[in-house]
């Protein structure tokens, strides 16, 4: 079983040479086993056009080699320097309004552009073909963070080109293309495809469906744009680890999609910057330090499901970030409990962003685990801490099915924020209110994709918001005993974009819970609709559904103004949820389903989080104050932490 490692980003084109040694010493003292470079170094790596100049990075691999690191080499492909740019100007993205994104910081390119594509091919292959054998590259990462700073989408020419040719492809006639748009709503009728536009700069929206293939159209072209990639690494660097650093949040693109070229998947987390981002003034406060307790975890299950189990961070949040609303430090132990729960979900790699505090450019603020100066910081000594850790534990990989599954699509993300219908509405905020549900409850989740494959095994499937559930898929659930939960907003489109004949939830499910929604609303929060019993108890908010219940469907809620809130089929394994629960009551739709279900529950404290993998249970305390944890630790000796678990703690040990 895989051996549980940290790892650290270094840029040695930042450091003069004479420091490298040292660096690579000191990583090795701090027990890091793992060092990613070079993503950014375009410009260093070909200073002038096919001028390649390699051998600095040369003596970089061999001085963190030679201090038995391992080494992950970045794919320049982010940063493309501004002579590239210069011969070929119309490789930059285009924004929505139509500007062109301009050279001086990173990901100024469009996905789109079949000449920057070969450009990149020409890069990485006579990287690839350099240093793909060396005996201390152990893995590649492709590019940095696909999407981030709003990257996914362009607007430019090759996109227009590569649109319509897909659309070609797609739809085979113009006529086939009208009747799925549905073009003839406001004249919007094409003749040829040549006649089609971007779906920008419309007087009022585009079509959704218009608009939805435009999402699935740029998605595809990341996904390209990265196998090009993988494919030119496994041929020069055959047996080392390909993965691509996903940024935590982002929906732009498919992951699991562009996952299948990839060994593994590895996403970048910044607990705190990601708190300070959301929308929640409490949570924000409350966890300011020491970050989301679900946020984090949920990301790790996504990323393990997008990795077909084998998932690393590759960039740790160490210190206050530059990028965020607001920039905390992180509370004494934080960073500690960020790598646990990491290893805890099944991790291979924590590694840290990054190993020295830069002086100049665009993330002076940011900290790393030196100082500028070179002086070790507080995450140095974390990191420390934790290595002695892992190897006291003698750490390995564990993963280990959860009983319970959530359907995750990047596709109804898309979907509904197209036709959010509400402004408060979000897809991936309604996933993570069962997430956090689940997890309140003391219960371990997978993430998985919406294929019927995917869900088989589990006790207990989820698959609120679905934009579109495959017939497929509808025949693959609620087998040997499954409970099944879909609503709201499962099944509410066909692939088209369109309300299905027969209402939402669409005939797939309706052949196995006969429920029709004939009208859905939304409001604002803190507006919520209280269900009947308890009485004045508030349940659905920002979205609710009305329901047409059919033969044999048993009410299991009503809201007060009786209409169906919650209701199961007559065999009881399929249930739907006519509404976006709040907190409260998404804890009694899951208490109830995990009783259905058979899985047993415990109601955790707020602060307190744990997760059960294998033979291990590993419990985490993100609050303010000491918590007992006694009752979950089941008379076991702890070989990590105590039973009254201190602010940030973290305790592990072998379950019976
Ligand atoms: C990540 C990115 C890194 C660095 C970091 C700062 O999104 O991959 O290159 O910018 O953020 O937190």
């Amino acid at each position: 079983m895989t051996v549980q490692k940290l790892g650290v980003c270094y840029y040695p084109e930042h450091w003069p040479e004479e420091r490298w040694a040292i660096d690579a010493r000191m990583m090795r003292e701090a027990g890091i086993g793992l060092v990613r470079i070079g993503e950014f170094a375009w410009s260093r790596l070909e200073p002038e056009p096919g001028r390649y100049d390699f051998d600095w990075l040369q003596r970089a691999i061999e001085t963190l080699h030679g201090e038995g690191l391992d080494i992950v080499l970045g794919t320049p492909t982010a940063t493309p320097p501004k002579w590239l740019v210069d011969s070929m100007p119309d490789m930059l993205a285009v924004d929505a309004e139509g500007r062109t994104r301009g050279f001086g910081s990173r990901r100024h390119y469009c996905f789109s552009h079949l000449p920057y594509r070969a450009e990149c091919a020409r890069i990485v292959t006579t990287l690839a073909e350099r240093f793909g054998a060396h005996p201390g590259i152990v893995a590649w990462q492709t590019d940095n963070e696909y999407g981030c700073h709003d990257t996914v989408l362009s607007y430019s020419k090759a996109a227009l080109a590569g649109f319509r040719d897909w659309l070609s492809r797609k739809y085979q006639s113009p006529q086939a293309l009208n009747r799925a748009w549905g073009t003839v709503f406001w004249s919007m009728e094409y003749r040829s495809f040549d006649e089609i536009e971007l779906p920008n700069l419309t007087v009022t929206e585009a079509a959704p469906a218009h608009r939805l293939d435009f999402r699935r159209y740029a998605s595809e072209q990341v996904v390209a744009f990265n196998r090009l990639q993988t494919d030119i690494i496994r041929k020069y660097s055959p047996g080392r680890t390909i993965l691509h650093n996903f940024m935590g949040g982002f929906t732009g693109f498919d992951h699991f999609a562009l996952s299948a070229d990839l060994d593994a998947a590895s996403w970048d987390s910044y607990p705190l910057g990601f708190l300070e981002n959301s929308s929640d003034p409490e949570r924000r406060q409350r966890y300011m330090r020491v970050g989301d307790p679900d946020f984090q975890a949920f990301n790790h299950d996504l990323y393990r499901a997008c990795g077909r189990g084998r998932w690393w961070v590759m960039e740790q949040q160490p210190g206050p970030v530059n990028w965020a609303a607001h920039n905390p430090a992180p509370a004494p132990g934080a960073i500690r409990l960020w790598a646990w729960e990491a290893f805890a979900a099944g991790a291979e790699v924590v590694s840290y962003f990054r190993w020295r505090q830069a002086p100049f450019g665009q993330e002076q603020m940011h900290e790393g685990l030196l100082l500028p100066n070179a002086a070790p910081n507080e995450a140095f000594h974390v990191v420390r801490a934790v290595s002695r850790e892992l190897e006291n534990l003698g750490a390995r990989v564990e993963t280990t099915p959860a009983r319970v599954a959530i359907v995750f699509d990047y596709e109804s993300a898309w979907a509904w924020s197209i036709q959010p219908q509400g402004r408060s509405f979000s897809y991936a905020r309604l996933i993570l209110i069962f997430y956090r549900a689940l997890r309140a409850l003391g219960i371990s989740v997978d993430i998985v994709p919406a294929r019927p494959e995917a869900v088989q095994g589990y006790r207990l499937v989820l698959l609120p918001g679905l934009f579109s559930v495959p017939e497929e898929l509808a025949a693959a659930l609620g087998g040997d005993g499954q409970i099944v939960l879909a609503g709201p907003r499962t099944g509410s489109r066909t692939p088209d974009f369109r309300v299905p004949d027969a209402l939402p939830p669409g005939e797939g499910l309706q052949g196995r819970i006969p429920v029709k929604v004939r009208r859905s609303e939304t409001f604002e929060p803190p507006f919520a609709i209280p269900i009947e019993e308890p009485a004045n108890v508030s349940a659905f908010e920002t979205w609710r559904e009305f329901l047409v219940a059919g033969e044999g469907v048993r009410v299991i809620d009503r809201s007060q103004d009786h209409e169906v809130a919650f209701c199961c089929d007559a065999g009881g394994a399929f249930h739907y949820l006519a509404g976006q629960p709040n907190a409260a009551y998404a804890a009694r739709v899951v208490e109830y389903l995990c009783g259905k279900a058979g899985i047993a529950i415990q109601r955790l404290p707020r602060d307190i989080r744990i997760r059960d993998n294998g033979p291990m249970r590993y419990i985490f305390n993100y609050g303010p104050e000491p918590i007992d944890i006694g009752q979950w630790t089941e008379g076991k000796s702890l070989l990590l932490g105590n039973e009254l678990l201190e602010p940030c703690g973290v305790a592990v040990f072998r379950r019976g």
